[in-house]
């Protein structure tokens, strides 16, 4: 565990999972950046302006800190909000006094100091502008801050067209603050956000070939399908009869979608770390089956890979897996997800994964399931199946 020290005291800070052989800390330089420059600047945290929102905290390194002002906390990520209430619990803030909102819920009517960790992606970010626009005010406070890789010209350019006059301040070990100062209210109406978007998939997307496909701000591969994916869909398994089949890692759900598209007496369950794929998922799913299927024999779940499953419930696990993690390349969460997979299929249930052939997922799975065979492969990706006996 790594202590963070702030003006405004120091905290022991984990990430989620929490794995104790991770060297990684809870926070970065631009944390560190963004609070000086609050108290440097004397920054009035409990103004009658409204409320102190941290957009895209990623640990909750910022909201511990500021817990005293009540801060609301808007994060994509359910594994951000694990963390944040793990950070919060250990620096002993009661329950309560930080608000943890998510990107799909109604944001605060009036924010009166706006802190933004700029997010990977940049449509994430203008979806998240341009849903908070309306509740900013001349006077509100607006600072963002990441590293210096992290800022560029269109993330500027975003903060200038959405809330106001941006600039940016010196580069601090490595971290940059981006200052903003909100536009005073002209009475016209604030831009529409451009999110969610649909496509019709083309001919050669398998089982999903002109399915509808619907994507909300930041998801993966949210203007076109993945390869990988367009590879799993023309290999997906063929099943007829009550399966029970979770799409693990759902993105916007055009696996899942169409599996139970292609097997009418099956349930499927969406799941996803990402509150933006999960609604994503829904909305493909309605605008594919029908709402009333939505209803019936659907499941959309926002969690830590499998964690809200039972133990032998489920017939049939479809995997497309992150192998990137904050920036990183990393299997850590594949090795999860193949793990709770196994925990969540019944004797003779099967996952089925689709990855980088590079990635050598098969010695995992050989490693946990004691087989693995290759359904379908080209150069570049696997498809690989795993029975659980
Ligand atoms: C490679 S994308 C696949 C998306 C979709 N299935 C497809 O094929 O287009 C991996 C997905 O895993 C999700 N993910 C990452 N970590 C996760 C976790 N710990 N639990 C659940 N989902 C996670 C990401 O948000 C992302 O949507």
């Amino acid at each position: 565990m790594n202590r963070f020290t702030t003006g405004w005291g120091a905290y022991d800070l984990t990430r989620f999972p929490e794995d104790p052989r991770d060297t990684l800390r809870a926070w970065d330089a631009a944390d560190e950046y963004l609070l000086r420059h609050l108290r440097d600047e004397g920054v009035r945290l409990d103004g009658p302006g409204g409320a102190v929102v941290a957009l895209g905290d990623r640990w909750g390194a910022l909201v511990t800190a500021l817990a005293a002002a009540r801060p609301v906390q808007i994060t994509d990520s359910y594994l951000t909000q694990c963390a944040t209430r793990a950070n919060l619990r250990r620096a002993g803030v009661p329950d309560g006094a930080v608000t943890l909102l998510s990107s799909r819920d109604e944001p605060p009517a009036r924010v009166g100091v706006l802190l933004v960790r700029v997010p990977m992606s940049l449509a994430l970010l203008e979806d998240q502008l341009t849903r908070l626009a309306p509740s900013v005010h001349e006077d509100t406070v607006i600072v963002g801050a990441g590293m210096v890789s992290e800022i560029h010209t269109s993330t500027l350019k975003l903060f200038e067209r959405v809330l106001g006059p941006t600039r940016t301040s010196l580069a601090v070990r490595k971290a940059r603050l981006i200052l903003c100062e909100p536009r005073p209210a002209t009475g016209a109406a604030t831009p529409a956000t451009p999110w969610p978007r649909s496509y019709v998939l083309p001919g050669d997307a398998g089982a999903a070939s002109g399915l509808t496909v619907v994507n909300h701000a930041g998801i993966f591969c949210a203007d076109r399908l993945d390869i990988g994916t367009r590879f799993f869909l023309n290999h997906l398994p063929k099943r007829s009869g009550a399966t029970r089949i979770v799409d693990l890692g759902c993105g916007n759900g055009v696996v899942g979608t169409a599996a139970a598209l292609a097997d009418p007496g099956a349930t499927v369950t969406f799941t996803d770390e990402s509150y933006q794929a999960v609604a994503s998922a829904r909305a493909t799913f309605a605008a594919n089956a029908g709402e009333a299927e939505a209803g019936e024999r659907a499941r959309f779940l926002v969690a830590d890979s499998l964690s809200g499953l039972e133990p032998d419930s489920v017939d049939l696990v479809l995997n497309n897996p992150p192998f990137h993690s904050h920036r990183a390349t990393t299997d850590t969460t594949a090795r999860r997800m193949f793990a709770d997979a196994r925990r969540a299929l019944r004797p003779g249930g099967e996952l089925w994964v689709v990855g980088n052939r590079h990635l050598g997922y098969h010695i995992r799975l050989r490693r946990l399931f004691g087989n693995c065979e290759l359904v379908a492969g080209d150069p570049k990706f696997v498809i690989l199946r795993a029975v659980k006996r």
